[in-house]
């Protein structure tokens, strides 16, 4: 497997948002390009993929907020799960986040994600309870 995890590049807008598609990671109320817009102003250097030689195949995207560490759209190309890119994605985020003094980092999975839930308690993820709850602030 010839794999590197690099951070991600404008370039990469249409192969990352075509894997999301794939994946079910976008939903109506999301629009995945003005996801990416924004990230590119927000340490731009947490948004990560894995490629094979030109070929986008994951993704990562995470953030500090001084706090806490946060992981979202990861994926992997699904003719390739199973290879360990999910694995070298979560691990080069994590090591982004320490490297900016990050303590912990935590995600979010919908409940019904039972192969996330398995994928992340493979990488030592415990689970714990909360009520979570959000506001919009920007109608996009
Ligand atoms: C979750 C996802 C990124 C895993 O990617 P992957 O490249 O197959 O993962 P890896 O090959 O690195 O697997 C890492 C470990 O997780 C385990 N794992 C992977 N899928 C699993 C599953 N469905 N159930 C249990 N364990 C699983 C593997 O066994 C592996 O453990 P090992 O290294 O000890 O053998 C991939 O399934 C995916 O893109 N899913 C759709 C998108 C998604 O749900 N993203 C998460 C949103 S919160």
């Amino acid at each position: 497997m010839s794999v590197s995890i690099r951070p991600f590049q404008p370039a990469d807008t249409a192969a990352a948002v075509a894997l999301w598609q794939t994946c079910g990671l976008t939903r109506p109320w999301n629009d995945p390009y003005q996801d990416i817009r924004r990230k590119m102003q927000v340490q731009p250097e947490l948004f990560l993929v894995a490629v094979d030689g030109d070929t986008l195949i994951g993704t990562a995207m995470a953030g500090y907020d001084g706090h806490r560490g946060w992981l979202y759209y990861l994926a992997s190309e699904p003719s390739r799960r199973g290879e360990g890119i999910g694995r070298r994605l979560v691990a080069a985020a994590e090591d982004a986040l320490l490297e900016m003094g990050c303590p912990k980092v935590q995600l979010m999975v919908r409940p019904e994600n039972g192969v996330a839930q398995g994928f992340y308690e493979a990488l030592g993820y415990e689970p714990f309870e909360v009520w979570a709850t959000g506001k919009r602030l920007i109608a996009d």
